[in-house]
Order: C-alpha cells, then sequence, then structure tokens
C-alpha cells in the first residue's frame, strides 16, 4: 500500500501529548534513566523505561525501586511492567499511580527469552487470551486516568498469530496504544520484521493509536514504516544503540525536514562520556559500576570509525571516567562521518528458535488450572533482566 500521509503532527497517549510519534522502545539493560536522559537531550518522543517485574516492585526490591526512579527532567515518566498474573499488575498498577511515580504503563507481552516462555509468560501469553484481556483490564482500571499501554510480538510462531485478537482485546479493554514488534516468538530477533503486519494490525485497531517496532535503523526507515503501514507512531529499540542522536534526526523527519546527524569521531567520543557520566548518577556515584555498564555500549558507539582495536579493547574494559578521558584522548576527534560503515544494524540478531513452552500450552487457548503453578514461576522477581 499505502495512501497514508506522514503524520505531521506528534502522537497522542491517551491524555499525552508527545511531540514526535516516535517511542524509545522500553530494553532491559540499556533504558535506564541515564540513556533515557542522552536520547531526550537530543528528541522528542516517549521513552520507556526498561521492564520492570510487577511482583518485584510489588516487593518493593531495591531493584525494581531505583529502576522506576526517573530524573527530574524526565517529563512524560514512562514504565513498563511485565506480569503474568491480573492480581499482582493490578496492585503494581495500583503503587505506581497511587504514589504518583509514572505517566505512563506499557506492558510487555513480547519477551521471547525462554526461562520467561516455558512457564507461559510474555510472548507465550496472549494465547490464552482470556488471561490476557484479564490482564490488561485490570491494569487500566488500576490505572485510572494515567493511560496503559501494550506491547507485543505478532505471535508464537507462523501457525500460532495472537496479535491481531490481542490487539483487539487490548482495544476493548480500554489501552491507549498498542505497538507490535512484527516478528513472532520463534523468531526472536532473526530475518526482518514483517511490516505487514502492522498494517494489518492498524485495519483492525481502529480507536487508539498502532505503533510499528521492528528494524528501524534510521529516520529514512521511520518514515518508510509509517508509509507502508499507516501506523500512527514508531517504536525504536536497536537502532538507536550507540546512537542517541537518533532521536533527533527521527524528530526532524517527522517534522517534514532533513536533518541527519553526522557525528564526527570527536562527538561520539563527547556523547559516550556523557552517557558514562549520566550512568554515574545513575548508580549513585558508584563510578565502577558505571564504567562496568558503558563497556557493553563501546562497539555500537564507534561502530565504523577508525578506532584501532587496543583502544576498543581498553575502552570495553575501562574502569573509571580518568581511564575513559585518557583512553578517548589518544582517538583523532576531527575524524567524520564515517557514512555507511556507522549505520545499519546493530544489537541483537540470532536464528529462530523453536520457542520453549509449558507442555500442551498450545492445545487450548483457555487458561486451565495446571497451566497456574506454572505460569506463578513465570513471575519473575527481578526486574531489567
Ligand atoms: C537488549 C534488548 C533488551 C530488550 N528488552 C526489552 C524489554 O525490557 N521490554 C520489551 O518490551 N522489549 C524489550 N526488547 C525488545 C525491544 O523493545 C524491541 O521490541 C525489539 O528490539 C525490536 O525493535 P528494534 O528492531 O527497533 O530493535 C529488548 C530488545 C533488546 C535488543
Amino acid at each position: 500500500m499505502s495512501t497514508t500521509t506522514m503524520p505531521t503532527r506528534g502522537l497522542s497517549i491517551g491524555p499525552i501529548d508527545v511531540a514526535s510519534p516516535v517511542v524509545l522502545a522500553p530494553m532491559a539493560g540499556i533504558t535506564n534513566t541515564a540513556y533515557r536522559r542522552l536520547c531526550r537531550e537530543y528528541g522528542a518522543g516517549l521513552y520507556v523505561s526498561e521492564m520492570i517485574t510487577s511482583r518485584a516492585l510489588v516487593e518493593r526490591t531495591p531493584e525494581s525501586m531505583r529502576l522506576i526512579t526517573h530524573h527530574a527532567s524526565e517529563t512524560p515518566r514512562s514504565i513498563q511492567l511485565y506480569g503474568v498474573e491480573p492480581n499482582t499488575v493490578a496492585e503494581a498498577v495500583t503503587m505506581l499511580v497511587a504514589e504518583d511515580r509514572a505517566d505512563h504503563i506499557d506492558l510487555n507481552f513480547g519477551c521471547p527469552v525462554p526461562k520467561v516462555t516455558r512457564r507461559g509468560g510474555g510472548s507465550a501469553l496472549p494465547w490464552k487470551i482470556g488471561l490476557f484481556r484479564d490482564i490488561v483490564e485490570r491494569a487500566v482500571r488500576a490505572a485510572g486516568d494515567v493511560p496503559v499501554t501494550v506491547k507485543m510480538r505478532k505471535g508464537i510462531d507462523g501457525d500460532h498469530l495472537t496479535y491481531l485478537e490481542a490487539g483487539r482485546a487490548a482495544e476493548g479493554a480500554g489501552v491507549a496504544s498498542v505497538a507490535l514488534h512484527a516478528r513472532t516468538a520463534s523468531e526472536f530477533y532473526s530475518g526482518h520484521a514483517d511490516w505487514s503486519a502492522i498494517e494489518t494490525l492498524k485495519q483492525t485497531v481502529t480507536s487508539v493509536p498502532v505503533l510499528g517496532n521492528g528494524d528501524i535503523w534510521s529516520a529514512a526507515d521511520a518514515l518508510r514504516m509509517v508509509d507502508e503501514t499507516g501506523c500512527d507512531g514508531v517504536v525504536v529499540g536497536r537502532g538507536c544503540l550507540g546512537r542517541p542522536w537518533l532521536f533527533g534526526d527521527l524528530a526532524a523527519a517527522f517534522r517534514g525536514e532533513e536533518l541527519k546527524a553526522e557525528p564526527t569521531l570527536g562527538e561520539v567520543a563527547t556523547a559516550f562520556r556523557r552517557h558514562a557520566e549520566l550512568l554515574v548518577e545513575f548508580y549513585d556515584g558508584d563510578e565502577p559500576h558505571a564504567c562496568r555498564d558503558i563497556r557493553k555500549h563501546v562497539a555500537w558507539y564507534f561502530k565504523g570509525y577508525p578506532v584501532g582495536g587496543d583502544v576498543r579493547a581498553s575502552l570495553a574494559a575501562v574502569e573509571s571516567l580518568q581511564m575513559m578521558d585518557d583512553l578517548l584522548a589518544t582517538l583523532d576527534w576531527a575524524q567524520p562521518y564515517p557514512g555507511e560503515a556507522a549505520e545499519g544494524p546493530r544489537g541483537r540478531a540470532g536464528s529462530p528458535k523453536k520457542p520453549s513452552l509449558p507442555d500442551r500450552w498450545l492445545e487450548s487457548r483457555d487458561l486451565d488450572e495446571a497451566f497456574k503453578a506454572e505460569l506463578a514461576a513465570a513471575e519473575l522477581h527481578h526486574s531489567g533482566g
């Protein structure tokens, strides 16, 4: 297709008006307050936390409480919850709202990790459509005026698709938007996202925004997704790893402007350093912890730039900001943007796998008693993993 015009306005998620129809995808271990702040400094959009387990939140584990804390500059505050049990999810939502800790709550039904799907959680859960509906309805009710949204995958595999039914159920339950990562659980991150499914979902869910997700590596990709699918906004994950300025490109593109950040090596080094500083704040001044965290970002930031293997290896083992500064000082900051070498896919990829599911999970769409104990075990007790 398509006859859809590019959105010239932003995106409304319930009462929240977002200047640009762009959402930073929740990514465990990545989209903490440090990285969200950095991305926000470049662009305009909704920046969602990494997933927080509703059980751990209800138990007020120190890690969960830390992960839901926003910086004063972060508004609206957006938190993603993972849960498999309606009462626990409702309790977590009630807590967030009563304590005024979030302006938007997203529910994660897309996790393909075997330890979660093996028990019927994550992307396996919408197969049990009654349970899915129950969780979403309870969350929406508990949230009151705070908008609740849903993020999901296409289904378990090509023979067991769930997204259209789940999209309709979520719409009926009163969510403020629905986002689709256009892959099945069995695809994990392999191959290409099937954007035609986003188009089908958009035609199915008509009363709230439909957001498309999967394989946006540039602002041009985002415009193309909107054009091809008619979706109301885009969710960007791996494409922004090591490239927080992508949010500036995206905001400009949705304003109809052509702007593409082409940072010099010095500008990349500065953003990388700022990311590390923000991580030090996130870890309450624990510099060694922040340095361990930033290591995983090194390859993404410096992809395509002339940085020698030894400096890369040292940055990937950095222990202090001083050590980082000394290493960054050895680079030629005037090196220009390397073009295509710095662009394209990054982050998780991998190959398709048969999803791990509870025995006989696929035999029925109803949740029988036998699965309840399994599901209780799918209720993770830690967040952000
Ligand atoms: C490292 C990593 C962590 C992720 N963690 C979450 C998460 O906590 N919650 C969630 O809904 N999706 C999570 N995802 C999936 C992303 O939100 C997104 O749906 C997926 O990466 C596809 O979008 P992309 O092609 O733009 O990366 C994660 C993805 C990655 C790569």
